[in-house]
């Protein structure tokens, strides 16, 4: 068995857990929106056509931020398709996803909806093929009070109060040659400068986010973020990140030290922000949006030239096995220990593609073994997070080097008192034996204090699955209960596990 030790007090704080961090992206890809979330013939459709079982697991996976309506797909939309009588909506190519949009969704329906599920709307604007005109038409349409073209028209559709919608995207992947109107940096940058200052003159309590690379291996990654900046930086408040992981060619060790990965991402963007701060003698710092993060099977997507033009087709419907699920609790942990700069993630995507939950068509819905990690993260991961540093044993990885076989983070809440430890061990064969050090944390040494132990692991068989037939083949499970003995625990996280500790007073 391996060692490894680390300290939690109080006194190293990273930062404010802003929930915001657990948000999730819906967009109008392949079957998220339709018979994902939207299905007026379901059993379970409500009076607006959405789906409750569907409802009830996203409120339960707990994601305060929905971003909305893409990804790729919005950089070819127009918005007022989706307002209005649903008749008159008009039927549009897709060009991103080469599919037909019925707009039977659009702002109105999904901002409704957002509100049911407990979530904020975090909407993106097209700077594809559109630009300042159509964003701020559409900021007025959710955002003025009344007494304009916009707000009226809203309030005629039915919402007489503002949406007050705080979040806002300056378009997608603007750097990616996939994206309809993809562009230079330096053009980007103008437009979106652009388009923020109009945005907010309609709006001035708004939070914009510019767009970084859509991955940290294009070749422009860094000096875009850097001439992108230097065009709006007092303009906008957060910068985007994209970052997707698979398993290549049976390299296991390597996917599952991807959080490693994110780590260099995100400390090269805010390097690169922090540059541009120190040239530009700018006072205030721009915070990071990683508004695309997740496991994603890319090479077992088939090229764009396949899709044919379908409604709502079945595309990119990952099936995640433990092993992704806990890779994406590691990537988690990675968002946690820099949660002093990334205060807005958005797990992509919510329903069907790339999603935690999967539903069928007149059928059931259920969840992926990565629902949880995420939904105990989202619940217990708020508070202040703490500068653990582990000390133990490492692993070569051909993809990343040599990386620490333990991760974690710790977060304390800041009412109760109660700290909530995240650990992944990635040694896919030996247990790990972790030591933790509770001294500095007065409320939790001396009293009663309650410890509990809970793992997602499956020595027998890492690769299960969930499906609609065993929904819940994949589930935590609670260990024995945890110790603390003068100040310090001692725990065993078994091989390839993401485990959470919390320990509790009284
Ligand atoms: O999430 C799927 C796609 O990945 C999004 O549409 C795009 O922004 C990214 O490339």
């Amino acid at each position: 068995m391996h060692h490894a030790a680390l300290t939690i007090d109080p006194a190293f704080r990273i930062g404010e857990v802003d929930p915001r961090l657990y948000g999730s992206f819906v967009e109008h890809l392949g079957r998220c929106v339709y018979t994902g979330i939207y299905e007026p013939g379901h059993p379970s459709a409500d009076e607006h056509g959405f789906r409750r079982d569907v409802a009830e697991l996203v409120r339960q996976l707990g994601v305060p931020v929905l971003r909305y309506p893409g990804g790729n797909f919005v950089s070819g939309y127009n918005w007022e398709d989706g307002i209005g009588p649903r008749t008159e909506r008009p039927r549009r190519l897709d060009l991103a996803w080469r599919s037909i949009e019925s707009n039977e969704v659009g702002v109105d329906e999904f901002v409704g909806w957002c509100r049911r599920v407990g979530s904020e709307p975090m909407m993106a604007v097209n700077l594809g093929t559109r630009g300042v005109d159509a964003a701020r038409s559409l900021l007025e349409y959710t955002n003025h009070p009344s007494g304009t073209y916009w707000s009226d028209l809203r309030r005629k559709h039915g919402s007489p109060d503002p949406y007050g919608i705080k979040l806002w995207c300056l378009g997608n992947e603007m750097d990616g040659p996939w994206q309809t109107g993809f562009t230079t940096a330096r053009e980007y940058g103008r437009l979106a400068a652009q388009t923020a200052q109009a945005m907010r003159q309609v709006d001035p309590s708004i939070e914009l986010v510019a767009c970084g690379s859509s991955g940290s291996g294009m070749p422009t990654f860094g000096t875009w973020e850097a001439t992108m900046l230097a065009e709006t930086y007092d303009l906008v408040d957060y910068v985007s990140l994209h970052s997707y992981y698979q398993e290549h060619d049976g390299d296991r060790d390597s996917f599952l030290a991807s959080a490693v990965d994110l780590d260099r991402f995100i400390e090269s963007v805010v390097a690169t922000c922090d540059h541009v701060r120190a040239a530009g003698k700018h006072r205030k710092r721009i915070n990071l949006s990683v508004d695309e993060w997740n496991v994603w099977y890319q090479s077992r997507f088939v090229g764009q030239e396949r899709l044919d033009w379908a409604e709502a087709p079945r595309l990119i419907e990952d099936t995640y096995s433990v092993v992704d699920a806990v890779v994406v609790g590691d990537l988690l942990i990675s968002l946690l220990r820099h949660a002093d700069r990334v205060k807005v993630g958005c797990l992509a995507q919510l329903v069907n593609v790339i999603a935690p939950i999967r539903s069928e068509p007149g059928g059931p819905a259920w969840v992926q073994p990565t629902y949880h990690p995420f939904a105990l993260t989202s619940r217990h991961g708020r508070g202040t997070v703490l500068r653990v540093e582990p000390t133990g044993p490492v692993q070569e990885t051909a993809r990343h080097g040599e990386v620490p076989k333990l991760t974690a983070t710790a977060v304390r809440h800041d009412e109760s008192g109660a700290v909530t430890l995240f650990a992944v061990n990635r040694d896919q064969r030996e247990p790990l034996a972790l030591d933790v050090d509770l001294r500095a944390c007065g409320d939790l040494v001396g009293g009663e204090v309650t410890g509990e132990h809970v793992v997602l692991h499956d020595d027998a068989d890492p690769e299960a699955t969930n499906t609609a037939e065993a929904p819940e083949r994949v589930t935590p499970s609670r260990l024995g209960g945890v110790t603390v003995d003068g100040g310090r625990a001692s725990l065993v996280l078994p091989p390839l596990s993401w485990n959470m500790i919390r320990l509790t007073t009284g």
